[in-house]
């Protein structure tokens, strides 16, 4: 069972208020993204990395944004086709977030040079819900920023048929980038790499909905 103290994230980001009315138009119903929250970790760090990530996503167009936070979910690792009513009551509060989602950002640290294994396990827990949707990666740890966690996601994703986006966002000791208030201390170039990678996020999310709109995804 999940006993983790670990703090929680908010549960929802409203939509960015659309100034461009040209951007609306051209891309029609917001894109619905679910972002999952990867680390279950007691006195994890990741919420501080989340909720500054929702504030991009906030002020970002064209978002209507879910959390899916591990540390409120607790799947066993055994996996099973037959899942006891426990596991079900789990499944339900993520499963159908994950399956509405048009497009995923998924927030993970670097565990022993790898993502946690509570990615891991809530990915392998499903299936058709990742298929033909496009993941943006934001990373964080020590020196390396989380990358060989995201390459490492890139290899999985792309086993599940999805579109990771190029750019990516990365916090190199990301203790010592937010303040006690979790305000980033010097937020310019970490947010000119969020706008680029929900700008990026966003097409294939778009792209991706309307292709299947007029063609469903082949095998
Ligand atoms: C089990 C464990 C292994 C870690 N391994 C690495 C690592 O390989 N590379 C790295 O840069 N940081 C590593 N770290 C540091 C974490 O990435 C960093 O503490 C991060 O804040 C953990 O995320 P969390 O607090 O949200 O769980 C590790 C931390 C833990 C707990």
């Amino acid at each position: 069972m999940n006993t983790t103290t670990a703090k929680a994230v908010s549960e929802s980001a409203s939509p960015a208020a659309s100034t461009d009315p040209a951007f609306a138009s051209s891309t029609g119903t917001p894109v619905k993204v679910a972002v999952i929250v990867g680390s279950n970790r007691e006195g994890r760090f990741g919420p501080v990395v989340a909720e500054w990530l929702l504030g991009r996503v906030r002020g970002h167009e064209g978002f209507e944004a879910d959390v899916v936070d591990l540390a409120e979910v607790d799947l066993p690792t055994s996996l099973s086709y037959r899942p006891s009513a426990e596991v079900i009551a789990e499944l339900a509060k993520v499963t159908p977030k994950l399956a509405a989602a048009d497009a995923f950002i998924v927030l993970t640290p670097e565990y022993n040079h790898s993502y946690p294994a509570s990615l891991k396990n809530v990915i392998d827990w499903h299936h058709g819900e990742w298929r033909a949707k496009p993941v943006a990666l934001v990373s964080y740890g020590g020196i390396s920023g989380g990358l060989r966690a995201v390459e490492h996601l890139r290899q999985v994703f792309a086993e599940l048929h999805m579109v990771t986006v190029r750019d990516t966002v990365s916090f190199h000791n990301a203790g010592a980038l937010f303040d006690d208030e979790g305000a980033h201390r010097d937020p310019s170039v970490a947010e000119a790499a969020a706008k680029g990678m929900l700008d990026q996020l966003h097409w294939w999310a778009w792209a991706l909905r309307s292709a299947k709109e007029v063609r469903s995804y082949g095998s």
